[in-house]
């Protein structure tokens, strides 16, 4: 049966959306959602019931690319049911793969790039009116209003402070689907940001793939480090994050800010990478081991209590056991809070994809096992240490893991799970840490 189409009327269209990959695809949803609601359409997390399906896609590895495919696949069926349902597809692998997407899936209406999303109202409208999909993909341009942006949580926002990457790491796609870096005045940071506090939002995370090279294409602006002070200092912020920093430009000056600065949590999220000269080299990361030891050692030197994060790739071509054998063993020098870790994943038209890749996939998995247990472990023990400390969390919602109990994030970004009343999400609070697991920590609420 035809679903009635009878709502095709403005201020009763609904919207699904479903967001692959990184906090700044997460921050482009936010403006796609904004964009949509000013032309009447609501939120639905109901596939279903949706006239509008948005996938804001991310091409950084294979998986998230077959997984769109097989969702979409899925859909062909409701867009029989419903021929007025329109079906977008943005993000990374829009802004790569256009052609493809096109060819492989006639049933998608829209494609529209990383650097257009601020056309998608007009797209909508334009193939309303049109018999074939269309396709709006432009290779750079900056469409960022900091204003238009729908906060998924009211009390935690993130604002991105550099768009792009001009770093060209060997395996990686970003610069190619982002575009080169462009920083963001920061007088429209600040007032954005301003803005979002006397909008009762607590915690604000500054966005960009390298912040650490904030304000270097800008004529008369000011540094990353002057920049996290600078909004540190504005009245009610209670909370400030960053990410993502590379240890090639980590300048010491912002572990001094997160020192001096309460409000600046106590964390660093530190891609590595790999632990082994020769790959950070082939990777072309511009730093080497020592380095990064380096970095850290001054971090825990300067802020004990600081935790750091990481990304970390295994089987990056021309890896032998020998190198994995450094990462390893760097893994376990600096005790990483939390580790995110990939098996290394050809991209297309990055220096990476023409070099010769020798070792067979199950080694790497191997590898890649051998790694987790160990960081699982190191996570499973830091996490202990923390165990019989009151600690501030911001209260996010309900808990992913546990039912019927709440979830807050401490300063050092730990998951903590407790149970509590559903009134104190959004609000700061202490919790004694009473058990740990590799993942989160379990803690009763202070009175
Ligand atoms: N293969 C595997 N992992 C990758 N990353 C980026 N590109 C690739 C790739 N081609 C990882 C890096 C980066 C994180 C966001 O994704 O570790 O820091
Ligand atoms: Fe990719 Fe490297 Fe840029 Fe990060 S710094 S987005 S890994 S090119």
């Amino acid at each position: 049966m035809l679903k009635n189409t009878k709502n095709y009327k403005k201020n009763t269209l609904k919207v699904f959306i479903k967001t692959f990959g990184c906090q700044m695809n997460e921050y482009d949803s936010e403006r796609i959602l904004y964009l949509l609601a000013s032309e009447g359409y609501r939120r639905t997390f109901n596939v279903e019931e949706s006239d509008i399906i948005v996938f804001n896609t991310c091409s950084v590895r294979k998986k998230p690319e077959n997984k769109l495919y097989g969702h979409i696949g899925r859909l062909k069926k409701l867009k029989k049911l419903n021929p007025q349902l329109l079906i977008c597809v943005g993000g990374c692998t829009a802004q790569n793969f256009k052609e493809k997407i096109l060819k492989d899936l006639p049933y998608v209406d829209i494609v529209f790039g990383t650097h257009n999303i601020s056309e998608l109202p007009e797209l909508i409208k334009k193939r309303r009116l049109l018999s074939s999909s269309i396709c709006s993909v432009r290779n750079n341009g900056f469409d960022y209003d900091l204003k238009k942006a729908k906060r998924t949580t009211k009390f935690k926002a993130y604002v991105p402070i550099i768009i792009g990457c001009n770093n060209f790491c060997s395996y990686c796609i970003v610069p190619f689907v982002r575009g080169k870096e462009i920083s963001i005045p920061s007088k429209s940071i600040i007032k954005n940001i301003k803005n979002l506090v006397s909008d009762e939002v607590a915690e604000v995370t500054l966005l960009g793939q390298n912040v650490n090279s904030y304000g270097k294409d800008l004529d008369k602006d000011i540094l990353f480090s002057e920049l996290l002070e600078k909004i540190s200092y504005i009245k009610g912020l209670k909370r400030l994050r960053f990410l993502t920093s590379h240890p090639k430009d980590f300048y010491k000056d912002i572990v001094h800010v997160i020192k001096e600065r309460d409000n600046v949590a106590n964390h660093i999220h530190l891609p590595l990478q790999s632990g082994s000269d020769k790959i950070l080299k082939l990777m072309n990361r511009k730093y080497t081991s020592n380095k990064y030891l380096n970095i850290v050692n001054f971090i825990r030197e300067e802020i004990p209590e600081c935790s750091i994060t990481t990304d970390i790739i295994i089987g990056f071509p021309g890896e032998e056991r020998w190198d994995f054998l450094k990462t390893l063993n760097l893994v376990k020098k600096v005790r990483f809070s939390k580790a995110f870790t990939f098996i290394y994943s050809p991209r297309k038209g990055t220096k990476a994809y023409r070099m010769v890749d020798n070792i067979p996939i199950e080694e790497k998995k191997e590898w890649f096992k051998e790694l987790v247990e160990v960081q699982n472990k190191i996570s499973y023990e830091e996490n202990k240490r923390m165990i019989g400390n009151k600690l501030k969390v911001l209260v996010g919602g309900k808990s992913k893991k546990n039912d019927g109990m709440l979830e807050g994030r401490l300063e050092n970004n730990t998951i903590v799970n407790f149970k509590g009343s559903k009134k104190i999400i959004g609000s700061f609070k202490f919790v004694e840490i009473i058990e740990a697991r590799s993942f989160y920590l379990i803690g009763n609420l202070c009175s």
